[in-house]
């Protein structure tokens, strides 16, 4: 087969079924195209199955999708534990755990399964595309594909080209990006946090340093900044959504990527990583889910 424009893509792979994996799948089937989630826990897969089932359904309910094309979408959608289960797709998105050696490990082992032509990209937050795109065979049709979370209601991807990557790539990546209902923002360098994570990072940082610092309490900081600058939630309940993991993981990237101690990562964060506690996913973190 030869991969050369959006037209080409009908099967796509998403490795990494967690919150991001499944809301990309989740975009991917409702535009039509044959999905193929991997990840190494099954139970991650059984979990991402029943999540993509429960947002269509609330899209049916609002109107935003007939029954009949949530059912279809949902039947375009298969889970496996083996990397090879991806090898009859044209373009691969890596979406697993934000982790240098553990991505490029998966590249690594991706490419000896995947289709020779297929396209690659990754939804790191901030890890570099170039370094990455070493770890494949084919760095000229790899990059970077930076969804948002929620994935099916956030309208952004953030497309970030590395030193390597083709003008024919960057070009069908972005014309897929679009047919999922995306708005693309170009341009982006590859520098850690591109520009999401680079400006939003710090800032979720330093609420965490200023609860460590006893400023205010959670709830006070994100009430502060929630009517003080007319975001929909504060820096805090955010932290929560995205992982406190992912959070630290971006700080050390941005911390070591720029060598410059204004990125140090909050001991408090990293405290709360080191309990377990990663936020609404782990059922704990600067707020309780528990209950
Ligand atoms: N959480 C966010 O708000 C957000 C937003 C944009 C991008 N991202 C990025 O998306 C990626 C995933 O983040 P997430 O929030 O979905 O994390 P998550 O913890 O919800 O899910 C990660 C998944 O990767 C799987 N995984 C780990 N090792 C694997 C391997 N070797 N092979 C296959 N699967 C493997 C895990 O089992 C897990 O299901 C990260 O790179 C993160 O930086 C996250």
């Amino acid at each position: 087969m030869g991969i050369n424009t959006a037209d080409d893509i009908h099967h796509i792979g998403v490795i990494g079924a967690g919150q991001m994996g499944n809301g990309i799948a989740h975009v991917a089937a409702v535009a039509g195209y044959t999905v193929h989630m991997v990840d190494i826990s099954a139970d991650a897969l059984e979990k991402a199955r029943a999540a993509i089932g429960k947002n269509l359904v609330r899209q049916v309910k609002k109107g935003q999708l007939t029954q009949e094309g949530a059912d279809q979408a949902l039947a375009r959608v298969s889970a496996a534990t083996d990397l090879a289960s991806l090898s009859g797709c044209q373009l691969v998105i890596e979406a697993a755990t934000e982790n240098p050696a553990l991505k490029q490990r998966i590249f690594a082992d991706l490419v000896q399964v995947a289709h020779p032509d297929a396209i690659i990209a990754s939804n790191t937050s901030s890890i570099s595309i170039t370094d990455l795109a070493r770890h494949t065979d084919r760095p000229g049709r790899f990059m970077g594909m930076h969804f948002m979370n929620p994935v099916p209601v956030m309208a952004l991807v953030e497309l970030i080209r590395g030193m390597a990557t083709t003008d024919a790539t960057y070009q069908l990546v972005a014309e897929v990006s679009h047919r999922m209902g995306k708005t693309t923002v170009t341009a982006v360098k590859d520098m850690p946090g591109f520009i999401v994570n680079r400006v939003l990072m710090p800032y979720i940082n330093e609420a965490c340093q200023a609860l460590f610092e006893g400023i205010a309490s959670v709830e006070d900081i994100d009430q502060a900044m929630k009517l003080g600058t007319n975001v929909p939630m504060g820096p805090l309940t955010l932290a929560d959504f995205i992982g406190l993991d992912t959070c630290l993981a971006i700080m050390e990237v941005l911390h070591s990527g720029f060598a410059d101690s204004k990125y140090r990562p909050s001991p408090l964060l990293r405290k709360y990583v080191e309990a377990g506690w990663l936020g609404r996913k782990s059922g704990r973190g600067f707020y309780d889910y528990s209950a």
